[in-house]
């Protein structure tokens, strides 16, 4: 770690050249407007206009432009027809127009050297813009959180034209050469670059920015999707054990990438988390180019030990854009998920299927191919829902055409699919192959809807089909165009239980420079490809969700689109997964904080390839990864072309049954899972949740990225990613009791680590006390086969004999939940009896009628046990309960029995068929008072 005055002292120096000019400064609409001077030299001035918004949301958004470029008033170089403006569409994309609305501020005080603005509930926030030089002081209750250009690294590269320096002769005038005072900038990638045998002609010049931004009294920072890196992110100055390149966001076709690694990879979300145990603060810096976020933490004060604390200190570039910055300063990491999903929009909720088990490779080879599978998963017993079909199945890589030899009937192969509510996915790559006679690729260069290169030409480059040309998501007309190609009377071979998986969308361009695009193509609009890089992925996902969306009249159904690209914003769009893995040990425990941090930064529906991409896993790293990935949110097993076959009912016992069994467990607590979707889907709170966001008060936990929870369901998972492991160390924060799923084993200790046994049939799962989750327990082989299975709850008391928790279930396929087509109910335990409580919120009249439509449709659903872990002794004995609510003539009563705590583990209690229902509010009264307190 670095002492923070030598930073300040390497950093303070030079001083910073940015002023705002105290007479620019106007208040408008809760708005702060005014003009930042770049001095350049005695005469040249540059202007940059300022405008800082004080949000509805609570946070505060910078924008910071420049005034020649905004007017145009520059030359592009090599006759380009690019704009000239810096690109500020990406708000456009990335932004819900939620919570942008300007607050009411309590006071704004502009004074000589700063103003000061105070606003909130209760006048808690407040920030300081100091003028010379520029900079920007967030503060809530009264104590600093943030700050901007606080080290001086605020830089905007203006626009200046290329000065031809004069050729000098070698060896001329030898004796006048002077060594410059300052040393030299090299300015040979400025204004043309070359790379791997292509030259970027940067019409625009160099036009980057930048800015520092401190969080002071915070030692932990976390977001930055997607790194191959452990959740707290790591310095990047070099340093023992740290990195010495700053986080990369470029979004890139990785081959084999590397893992402990702030290398960019196919997705960028240029969100941070700032926690400490008192205060959560969020950076968000929505800019679409090249970006790269350096992280050095300090220690400040350490006087013996004494009081000293730490700082982060973050440094934030991209290649060109305007600034556009959002600061969120919250009391929590779940507050911070809220503020960030008011902004960026909230996860999709899927269907139920789509966070079910997957069953994917490529390839199957043929449609009996697939129907072979689908047989095999049955005769094993095996649940799953949906089976996947990568590029083999079309046409010489054309998409929308079958591969008529291998697929001749696909709508065969759907039905059958579809007798037990099965789906297919299959892959649409946004490359289109550019073959004379191919209808897409004619339609796609006769509309002229591609990407364009310098030239104004279609772009031509290589990718799976060869020689292909790519379609301009940013381009409305070009998304049109996709939407009439899904119909189902346009779309050959597809009916309604098939959905889309898109990849290379970074775009990966095969002999492009970086595996990817030229920088100088340009997009509709006349944006060049490196203004819009990062955003691309999401612009092809986006039309393709929307085309599935409107595929036919009066059908609504959710869309189920999986992309490997992605932006802030993409997950109002569907599922991610994490790309090219390998199939080994590290690459499996890199997967848990790579899905966690996803969590982070908004866009939670994420999973790895379950068995590792590349490379033939052995049988036990294989069961393990099926361990894990029953608990990632998306659980889809997938292998590269050249690995073995690898089906679990391939591997043989015990591993087919350990396999099939962790896929059981999934599909029995799909209900919970789904809950937790739905809270993402409302809150914006990550599904599967670190142990720093679920007890933010522990920083012992800051940088645990190994186990986590599973919605707010009190479920404590730790896979086992260790060849040979036989046990893991769970560290539990809270005082609550927690226990084994299955053996109901007990433990218990704050702030310590405890030893779970893991053989290999076992996932170490725990139970934390005080919660209420549901199952289904009837082994089916889809979940659409589940829907109206009855429940199991399992009741988990905590220390004080209570417990609650919540369920959400709706149709699990359509939009009528949007119209109150849903059942959300509160669980309680407390004082000897159970309850069920309507949560749902209230319905407008015009939907009275579709709620209603739906309960009638789950009324017979009931609930066919209740499991009491932890059951008080007070129970032994008991043999009835009372029922209030019952939906059944049985008297109102309801069997139960008592097991015995035993050699550690708790005593339980089961209540059999209380047959009430699952939309309906009721009670199970067991007859005496379990309150801990109650007891004694
Ligand atoms: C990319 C994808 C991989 C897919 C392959 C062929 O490498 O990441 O999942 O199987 O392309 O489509």
């Amino acid at each position: 770690m670095i002492s923070r005055d030598v930073i300040s002292l390497a950093f303070g120096q030079q001083g910073s050249p940015y002023r705002l000019d105290p007479n620019t400064i106007r208040m408008k609409n809760g708005q702060i407007e005014g003009t930042i001077l770049k001095t350049t030299s005695e005469k040249e001035k540059i202007k940059l206009p300022l405008v800082v918004t004080f949000l509805d949301s609570g946070s505060t958004r910078i924008q910071v432009d420049e005034e020649k470029r905004q007017k145009g008033d520059i030359e592009l170089r090599h006759d380009s027809k690019v704009r000239k403006e810096r690109y500020n569409e990406a708000a456009g994309w990335s932004l819900t127009g939620a919570g942008l609305q300007p607050q009411k501020l309590s006071k704004f005080d502009k004074g000589a050297k700063s103003t000061t603005v105070t606003w909130g509930s209760s006048n808690q926030f407040s920030v300081i813009i100091t003028y010379a030089p520029f900079g920007i002081e967030l503060f809530a209750n009264d104590k600093k959180q943030v700050v901007l250009n606080e080290r001086g690294f605020f830089n905007f590269e203006h626009w200046r034209p290329k000065v031809e320096k004069p050729v000098t002769e070698e060896g001329k005038d030898e004796d006048k050469k002077v060594e410059p005072l300052v040393p030299q900038e090299d300015e040979s990638t400025w204004w043309e670059e070359t790379f791997g045998g292509n030259t970027d002609t940067k019409p625009r010049g160099p036009e980057s920015i930048s800015m520092d931004i401190s969080f002071p009294g915070f030692s932990h920072v976390y977001g930055l999707p997607e790194h191959a890196g452990p959740l707290s992110l790591k310095q990047t100055r070099g340093g023992e054990s740290n990195y010495d390149q700053p986080y990369r966001f470029f979004n890139a076709d990785v081959f084999e990438y590397e893992l402990d690694n702030p290398m960019t990879l196919y997705g960028a979300i240029p969100f941070m988390q700032a926690h400490n145990k008192d205060f959560t603060v969020g950076v968000f810096w929505l800019n679409a180019a090249e970006t790269w976020v350096d992280i050095v933490k300090t220690q400040q004060g350490t006087t013996m030990g004494l009081g000293g604390h730490t700082d982060t200190l973050t440094h934030w570039f991209s290649e060109s854009g305007v600034m556009d910055i959002f600061v969120m300063l919250t009391q929590s990491p779940k507050e911070l998920s809220q503020k960030y999903a008011e902004l960026t929009g909230y996860t999709a909720m899927p269907q139920m299927f789509a966070i079910a088990y997957h069953q994917c490779r490529w390839n199957y080879v043929s449609d009996e191919d697939v129907k072979d599978v689908d047989r095999k998963f049955d005769k094993h017993n095996i649940p799953y829902d949906v089976i996947w079909l990568d590029l083999e199945y079309t046409d010489d890589k054309q998409y929308f055409v079958w591969d008529q030899d291998n697929f001749p009937d696909p709508i065969g192969m759907e039905k059958q699919l579809d007798e037990h509510e099965r789906k297919l996915v299959i892959i649409i790559d946004p490359h289109i192959k550019n073959k004379a006679g191919y209808q897409i690729v004619e339609e796609l260069k006769s509309k002229d809807l591609a990407v364009k290169n310098k030239d104004g030409n279609f772009f031509e480059g290589w990718c799976w089909p060869g020689s292909s040309h790519w379609i301009d998501c940013f381009n409305p007309a070009a998304r049109e165009w996709w939407k009439s190609l899904f119909p189902y009377n346009k779309m050959k071979g597809v009916q309604s239980n098939v959905w889309i998986w898109n990849d290379m969308n970074e775009p990966s361009v095969f002999n492009g420079p970086e595996v990817s695009m030229p920088r100088d193509n340009v997009h509709y609009g006349n944006w060049e490809h490196r203004d819009v890089h990062n955003l691309n992925g999401m612009t092809f996902h986006n039309a393709t969700h929307h085309a599935l969306v409107s595929r036919a009249k009066g059908e609504s159904v959710r869309p189920f689109v999986l992309t490997r690209s992605f932006f802030a914003g993409s997950q109002r769009l569907g599922a991610m997964w994490t790309g090219d893995n390998q199939a080994s040990w590290p690459h499996l425990a890199a997967s848990i904080p790579m899905v966690l941090n996803q969590g982070v930064a908004g866009f939670p529906f994420a999973g790895a390839d379950v068995g590792g991409f590349f490379g033939n896993p052995s049988k036990e790293l294989q069961t393990r990864w099926y361990q894990a990935g029953a608990f990632y949110p998306f659980f889809r097993a997938h292998a590269h072309i050249d690995t073995r076959r690898r089906e679990p009912y391939l591997l043989g016992e015990p591993y087919t049954e350990i396999m099939a069994q962790a896929v059981r467990l999934r599909y029995s607590l799909l209900p919970s899972w789904y809950t937790a979707f739905r809270e993402a889907a409302t809150e914006g709170v990550p599904i599967v949740r670190a142990q720093y966001y679920v007890h933010p008060h522990d920083e012992a936990g800051f940088d645990i990225d190994d186990q986590f929870y599973i919605g707010s369901t009190g479920l404590l998972v730790k896979p086992v990613v260790t060849e040979g492991g036989e046990s893991v160390d769970i560290y539990l924060a809270d005082d609550e009791t927690y226990f084994d799923y299955s053996t109901y084993k007990t433990y218990s200790g704050a702030g310590k680590r405890h030893s779970v046994t893991a053989p290999l049939d076992k996932i170490p799962l725990l139970m934390q006390g005080g919660n209420i989750f549901a199952r289904k327990d009837r082994p089916r082989r889809s979940s659409g086969l589940m829907k109206f299975d009855p429940y199991t709850l399992v009741v988990v008391l905590g220390r004080d004999g209570r417990a609650d928790g919540e369920l959400y279930i709706d149709d699990g396929e359509t939009y009528d939940f949007e119209h109150g087509g849903y059942i959300h109910r509160n669980f309680t335990f407390g004082n000897g009896s159970l309850k069920s409580q309507d949560v749902s919120s209230s319905v407008s009249t015009k939907d009275t009628k579709k709620k209603a439509v739906y309960l009638k449709t789950m009324d017979n659903v009931l609930v066919e046990r209740i499991i009491i872990v932890n059951a008080p002794k007070s129970l032994e004995g008991k043999s009835e309960v009372k029922v209030t609510g019952q939906s059944s003539k049985s008297g109102g009563t309801a069997s139960m029995s008592y097991h015995v705590a035993k050699d550690g583990n708790a005593a339980w209690a089961v209540i059999r068929n209380p047959a009430v229902k699952i939309g309906a509010d009721w009670s199970i009264d067991l007859g005496v008072n379990t309150d801990a307190k109650g007891e004694l």
